[in-house]
């Protein structure tokens, strides 16, 4: 036997394996036998990569090699659906159709809430995979949908057929690997979406993504109806959702007609439509996938087209959705806005919005990967939520453009300075430390009320005080002579606000130094980070600048402390470190701001300080301490002190009502879990009553992680 020819029977061996555990569940072999025949297969085509077909089963792994995303054309329309919000449109709907096609049978589908994908197959391989994007223009995301192991790569007929699905990933594995990401995803379908753009496709292999397809277009030939469509789709290999609805004008005639085409699904009359999409709407939450409405279709091919499309949406579907979004609107422009550290944030300017009560006009767009996942372009009408009730945030495509805009992509300058743009992990940087908009944005950080709170220096003032030249750094705002602002003549600033701003700088001069540390904006020098300097005895410029002066022992010593892991200890070293932060610091002390806290403060010590030593973490709702910052705060007055998450090193978790990861994390190792009413006893705040701990469920919804 040819090295060839054991290639192709591996291949098939594999194949047939693959394709028995997904349709069954089951394997045929073991896993062993399993993976002894794929690494024979994997060595056959790395010695002879004329042996590796498009469709060998060793792609389902994925690769290292970074690839990115060409831009291809689809040579079906991808359309999307009209919508509607209540199931009595959706009967009007069937009604009308109905009306005007006596024959008409409808077809009522899942609509399964993922990551839209175009299959193209030539002589039944799979031969490239692509996201919807415009409709028009998609990216071709070929190895990514390799790894998912229910996309078949080879059919069982070699017919030429594109075939619409949608990426999605089961509930029960999205809460698992949610839980192992340091930022999690809001939901299943965006975590989807981002791991199809993944730029290793052996990264997108290992999340256990899944498909399924809902249309077909043969190049040739094809069916006279959905139904049969659909079941064509199955035996070509393709999962097809199952819970499915059809609509004759009597249940015995449907269920006739399904048992002719050989598909499963519920048989139903007209009639039943309102009580199907109820029994669809309860059944939602105990399905495997998310899905965020049905999508009715007519079943025969010839109505569909004599019914026609309008420019967007095809006249023979509607999609019903649960949910109705918060707010439509349309990306006018798309624009970036560089921050102190050179960050920079796309920005979607959108027509004016309301939403909850105020206008929208601006919303933050994160980052390249987060308007790739939403393949968002300038021209697209978009859904809009206040996430949290305070940012607001794109949350979907509901329809692509008409102009023919493609994905916004990040400038390659920056817009302020010119500079190259660098990109560090999820995030676009302009590298110099000069630009306009990062001196403007240090200026501002320094001055805002978290920091130094400089009445009378907001952004506009400070804005013109910089496009005058007057002020450029931060230890200019000391050392400018607030007199040249009268001297000047400069408008809008007269004696009184002139000497207004003179004096809160002054005073400003005050302001302990854990502030003025935390406004010079270094790199992981957040207040939480500082505290925690702070109560280890890192009170000052010059026990700072002394830990430092050994870098080796600093990580060490740094580490140790909870709360400070070692990306946050070497950003530190590397801050204090920095001959320009070097310098400002021993300006400001020039200027005579105070770098020293052990001169100015009282240690706080009027409670029992129960808690010395402690680090502490606060997670869920509590009844007694709202915000939750109030159960901190009696922590703190006890000596104990904060982090923002849970690791070995933390003493205790204090966890109110729907505490989620943290919950988790805590019981994985060990630390204790403190809740509300036992932190009252601790505190005094209420006797102590000495019961056996029972299991709240309320404390634990991910009760089935322990
Ligand atoms: S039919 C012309 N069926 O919903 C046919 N779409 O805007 C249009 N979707 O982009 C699609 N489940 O990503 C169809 N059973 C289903 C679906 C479905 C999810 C998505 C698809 C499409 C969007 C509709």
């Amino acid at each position: 036997m040819t090295y060839l020819e054991r290639a192709s029977e591996l291949r098939k061996l594999l194949e047939q394996y693959q394709r028995a555990y997904y349709t069954t569940g089951r394997s045929q072999v073991s896993d062993l036998e399993y993976d002894r025949l794929f690494d024979e297969l994997a060595a056959i085509e790395k010695e002879h990569p004329d042996a590796l077909t498009e469709d060998s089963p060793t792609h389902r792994v994925g690769s290292d090699l970074s690839s990115d995303f060409p831009e291809v054309a689809h040579t079906i329309p991808v359309l999307s659906l009209d919508k509607a919000y209540s199931a009595q449109e959706v009967y009007t709907f069937i009604d009308r159709i109905h009306r005007s096609n006596g024959a008409a049978s409808f077809v009522l589908e899942e609509k399964i809430d993922g990551f839209s994908i175009v299959l193209y197959y030539r002589g039944g391989i799979l031969e490239r995979a692509v996201t919807r994007g415009n409709g028009s223009v998609g990216n071709d995301v070929t190895p990514n949908v390799k790894t998912i192991k229910s996309v078949p790569l080879r059919l069982s007929k070699p017919v030429d057929i594109s075939v619409r699905g949608e990426v999605f990933l089961p509930v029960e594995e999205f809460q698992r690997i949610n839980l192992t990401l340091d930022e999690p995803y809001a939901n299943p379908r965006n975590l989807a979406a981002g791991t199809i753009r993944r730029n290793k496709s052996s990264e997108t292999a290992r999340v256990p993504l899944s498909i399924f397809c809902y249309e077909g277009f043969w190049a040739n030939g094809g069916f006279d109806d959905h139904i049969r469509i659909l079941s064509e789709l199955k035996t070509l290999g393709f999962p097809v959702d199952p819970n499915l609805s059809y609509f004759c004008a009597t249940e015995e005639d449907a269920a006739a007609r399904l048992v002719a085409a050989g598909l499963e699904g519920r048989a139903c009359a007209y009639e039943d439509l309102p009580a199907e999409i109820e029994r669809h709407t309860a059944e939602r939450k105990s399905l495997a996938y998310e899905i965020d409405g049905l999508v009715l279709k007519v079943n025969e091919i010839g109505f569909r087209e004599e019914l026609g499309y309008t420019e967007h949406h095809p006249r023979w579907a509607v999609a019903y959705k649960f949910e109705a979004p918060q707010a439509q609107s349309t990306v006018e422009d798309i624009d970036v806005q560089v921050g102190r550290t050179g960050r920079i944030t796309p920005m979607a300017r959108i027509k004016p919005a309301k939403l909850a009560g105020s206008v929208i006009k601006n919303v933050t767009l994160h980052n390249q990967d987060y308007i790739d996942s939403l393949e968002l372009a300038v021209g697209d009408t978009v859904a809009i939520s206040k996430r949290g009730d305070v940012i607001p945030a794109v949350e979907s495509v509901t329809e692509p453009n008409t102009q023919g805009n493609t994905t916004w992509k990040m400038p390659q300058n920056c817009p302020e300075c010119g500079s190259v743009l660098e990109k560090r992990g999820a995030h676009h940087y302009c590298p110099n430390r000069q630009c306009p908009a990062r001196e403007k944005g240090r200026l501002e950080f320094f001055c805002a009320k978290k920091q130094m709170d400089i009445e009378g220096l907001g952004p506009r003032t400070l804005e013109i005080l910089y496009s005058l030249g007057y002020i450029r750094t931060i230890a200019d705002i000391y050392r400018f002579d607030w007199n040249a602002l009268v001297r000047d003549n400069i408008e809008g600033f007269g004696e009184k606000k002139t000497q207004a701003i003179a004096r809160a700088v002054s005073d400003s001069r005050r302001t302990p130094f854990r502030r003025v540390l935390a406004g010079l904006g270094m790199n992981e020098f957040s207040h939480k980070a500082i505290e925690i300097l702070q109560n280890a005895g890192y009170r000052s410029k010059q026990s700072l600048f002394d830990l430092v002066s050994d870098p080796e022992k600093a990580l060490e010593t740094l580490t140790s402390l909870d709360g400070i892991g070692p990306l946050t200890g070497a950003e530190i070293i590397s801050g204090l470190t920095d001959p320009d932060n070097i310098a400002l610091l021993n300006s400001l002390e020039e200027s005579g701001l105070c770098m020293d806290d052990s001169l100015s403060e009282a240690p706080r010590a009027s409670e029992n300080q129960i808690f010395a030593g402690q680090s502490w973490c606060v997670t869920g709702t509590f009844e007694h301490f709202q915000p939750r910052e109030k159960a901190m705060e009696e922590i703190k007055k006890r000596g104990g002190s904060e982090v923002s998450s849970v690791s070995r090193k933390t003493t205790c978790l204090l966890a109110g009502k729907n505490a989620g990861s943290k919950l988790a994390k805590a019981a994985e190792y060990g630390v204790r879990i403190v809740n509300e009413d036992e932190f009252l006893a601790m505190i005094g705040q209420k006797p102590v009553e000495v019961h056996e701990p029972e299991q709240d469920p309320e404390q634990d919804p991910q009760g089935s992680l322990f």
